[in-house]
Formats: structure tokens, C-alpha cells, sequence
């Protein structure tokens, strides 16, 4: 039992390079593959796997057989509806309310219409995240639709998760037309190095949450909330609009050298735990570069590349993985406002794994904090205050 002496001595602000926790889900393997999922590195599985693969591997501890994987498939689409009293509570949301904001409100609705909510089990955990990885990606469309005023849509068993979420956000079928295609499987790309991170912010407030034993939807909710931050998930989203702001590459050099002047944080760059790069950065600049190619539209990209270059020059800084996921998400033509909650259908398959992993081996997380208020008082009764 660590003493509170012992404690303060290894205060560390921000948990920066504190140990808080043990698990067989994801390991940050710098120098090495960069990251790996349960063993595999993301890189293979980004060029090799589908989403649907990753998220089983995360989800049940090794990658599927053809059948396990043909029947969780079939577990997704099955489940890939809105209860209807869902769809009614969300026409009744303000319209211009943000996506993660109906999301995280969404998700904790969801729970309430979840008999499997009141079981702490494996089993019950596993049933309620096949449903949440169904179901996200349905709230995302049919609020933003509703918003818009559009067609509401529906799953299609015969095709894959990143072309059923492709389609939901932009109306662009991977089934019609090559670009379509390729941009369905950058999609599945940037879903599979999205999809877990070891002990990011909102994995960790997932399993805080997890760790009291309370059930799996309300960790879920608290994830949401953490992810929504622009140093978080939010950054995507901010990456983007940092492009259309800057609008061309002639322009890029001297806008970041004034943003970094005003000591503006540039979004897209920097990692709490990636000092040295981050491979999935260099996985998804690939993607953005060939999907820049095939569209014929190279402006994100080139602005992209000159910020890049820019920010390695002056700070020493390389992009993180929403740097070029911002240029493919732009091309696709996603609403930038939904880049975040696109990261959420991701990353729910490894916050879920974490949740089942922490009540498995559960410790409540209940850190400690150093007092810097005021000196101990003495209580003045209430007339004697001045
Ligand atoms: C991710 C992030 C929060 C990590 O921060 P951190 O580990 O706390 O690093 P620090 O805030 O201590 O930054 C270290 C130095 O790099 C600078 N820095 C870090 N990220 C920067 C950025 N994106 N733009 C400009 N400068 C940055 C800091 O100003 C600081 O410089 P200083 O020592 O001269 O003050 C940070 O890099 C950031 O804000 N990035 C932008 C948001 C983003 O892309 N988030 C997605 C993360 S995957």
C-alpha cells in the first residue's frame, strides 16, 4: 500500500508517463510496427484486414474465421435499426445541436431501451457493443438527415461497413462508380486506425467509468464526451476546417508561420505519448495522396504537404493520424461536422473492448491529487463572518 510521502514523489501532471493500468488489447510499439491491435500491427491490418475484422479481433480477442466473421456480419446487420421511439426523440433535438453532443446524448438514451444494461456479464457486454458498433453509425445519419431534411436511409446487408457508412454520410454508393469505391476503402482504412489506441483520454475515462461497475452504456457516454475535444477526437474536424481556412497552398507557409506566431496550437500535429511520429499518420498520407490522385483534386493534399513540411521545420512536430484523414474526409465529402462521430463508430469497438477488459480484472480507478489550496481554517459561525 503506497504511503502518501511516496505518492506526491511521483506526481506527473496530466498522468504524463504514469502506468495506470494493464491490457492484452493494444500496444504502443515505437520503433517497432508504431502500434499493434492484440498482437498484429496496425500496418498489416490496415492493408490486409477490414474494419469489420478489426473490430471482431478487438471485440472478442482474435481475428475471425470466414464463418465468425460472415456471422457477426450478419449479428451487425441484423441489428443495424433504430427503435422508432429513438428516431422520434431524435427529430425532437435542436437542429443545429453538434453531432457529438446528439451522439453522446443518444448513447445514453440507447441504454435506457437495453434490458441487457442492467448485466455485468461478458456475454451481456459483448450483446450491448454489437448493438452500439450497429446501431452509432444509424443515430449519426438519421440526425444528421433529419436536419437536413433528407431521405432517411437503411443498413444493406450485401455491403460492408465503410461502404453502408460512405453511404449513409455522403449518398455515394462504393457499388456505382470507382471513386466511390476507393473512397469507401480509404474509409475502411482510417476505421481501422481509429478503432483503438491503448490509454488515450476517452478509452481512459471508459474504463474509470467501467471501474466502478456501473454498466457498459454509461462508460460509452463518458468516451463520447472526452473524445468530443478539439486535442482529441475533435481534431479532425479542426484540421479541416484549418484547410479551408488557408485555401490554397500558395497561402499555407506564411499561415502557419503567423498561427504559430499568435502561439495558435496547430491541429493535427502532436502526440501526449508519439514523440518520434506516428505510423498510422504515414499509413493514411498514403491513402490521401492516391485518393487526391484518382479524384483529380490535389488542394487539400498540397495544402496538407506544405503545413506539413512547415510544422516539422519549425517545431520539430509531425502530423498525428487527423492530419491527412482531414484531406481524404474532404474529398469524400463528408460533413465536417460528422469527421468526430466517424472517429466514434471506430473507436467504440476498442472503448468497448476496454470496458469488458477492466470489469474482467476490475480495480476501482481512484488516483490521488496534490492539495494546493488553502491552509487549514477555522469555521466562523454565520454572523460572525465579515
Ligand atoms: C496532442 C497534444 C495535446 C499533446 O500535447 P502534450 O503532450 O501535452 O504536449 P505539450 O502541450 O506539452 O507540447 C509540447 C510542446 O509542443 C508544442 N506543441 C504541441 N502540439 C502542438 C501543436 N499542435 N501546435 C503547435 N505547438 C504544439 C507545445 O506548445 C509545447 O511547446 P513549448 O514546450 O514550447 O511550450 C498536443 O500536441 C496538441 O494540442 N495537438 C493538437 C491537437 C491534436 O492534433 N490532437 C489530436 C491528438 S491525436
Amino acid at each position: 500500500m503506497p504511503t502518501t510521502e511516496s505518492v506526491l514523489q511521483h506526481y506527473s501532471p496530466g498522468l504524463e508517463g504514469v502506468l495506470a493500468g494493464e491490457t492484452a488489447i493494444c500496444q504502443v510499439d515505437e520503433g517497432g510496427a508504431g502500434l499493434r491491435y492484440r498482437g498484429y500491427a496496425v500496418g498489416e491490418l490496415a492493408e490486409k484486414a477490414t474494419f469489420e475484422e478489426v473490430a471482431y479481433l478487438l471485440l472478442f480477442g482474435k481475428l475471425p474465421t470466414r464463418k465468425k466473421l460472415d456471422d457477426f456480419a450478419a449479428e451487425l446487420a441484423a441489428r443495424s435499426v433504430l427503435p422508432d421511439r429513438m428516431v422520434a426523440f431524435l427529430a425532437t433535438l435542436p437542429r443545429d445541436a453538434h453531432p457529438m453532443d446528439i451522439l453522446r446524448t443518444a448513447v445514453s438514451w440507447l441504454g435506457l431501451l437495453d434490458s441487457d444494461n442492467l448485466h455485468r456479464s461478458r456475454e451481456a457486454n459483448l450483446r450491448m457493443s454489437i448493438r452500439l458498433l450497429a446501431q452509432i453509425p444509424l443515430v449519426i445519419a438519421t440526425a444528421h438527415r433529419l436536419a437536413m431534411g433528407a431521405e432517411m436511409v437503411s443498413w444493406q446487408p450485401a455491403r460492408s461497413f465503410a461502404e453502408n457508412l460512405l453511404w449513409y454520410l455522403t449518398g455515394l454508393r462504393a457499388d456505382k462508380d470507382e471513386e466511390a469505391k476507393a473512397m469507401a476503402r480509404v474509409l475502411d482504412v482510417s476505421l481501422i486506425l481509429y478503432a483503438e489506441h491503448e490509454f488515450n483520454a476517452s478509452t481512459f475515462s471508459a474504463r474509470v467509468t467501467a471501474s466502478t461497475l456501473t454498466d457498459l452504456y454509461s462508460a460509452i457516454t463518458s468516451a463520447i464526451g472526452t473524445l468530443k475535444g478539439p486535442l482529441h477526437g475533435g481534431a479532425n474536424e479542426a484540421v479541416a476546417e484549418m484547410f479551408i481556412s488557408i485555401g490554397s497552398s500558395e497561402r499555407a507557409e506564411a499561415w502557419v508561420t503567423a498561427a504559430l506566431a499568435e502561439k495558435r496550437r496547430i491541429m493535427g500535429f502532436g502526440h501526449r505519448v508519439l514523440k518520434h511520429g506516428d505510423v498510422r499518420s504515414d499509413i493514411i498520407q498514403r491513402e490521401a495522396e492516391r485518393l487526391s490522385d484518382l479524384c483529380g483534386d490535389r488542394r487539400w493534399y498540397d495544402i496538407a504537404l506544405v503545413v506539413d513540411r512547415v510544422m516539422r521545420r519549425e517545431k520539430g512536430l509531425a502530423p498525428n493520424l487527423d492530419f491527412y484523414t482531414a484531406v481524404a474526409y474532404l474529398l469524400m465529402g463528408i460533413p465536417r461536422a460528422l469527421y468526430t462521430p466517424v472517429f466514434v463508430c471506430s473507436r467504440i469497438a476498442g472503448w468497448c473492448a476496454h470496458v469488458i477488459e477492466q470489469q474482467k480484472h476490475n480495480r476501482l480507478i481512484r488516483p490521488r491529487a496534490l492539495y494546493k489550496g488553502p491552509a487549514p481554517e477555522v469555521y466562523v459561525g454565520l454572523d460572525d463572518r465579515r
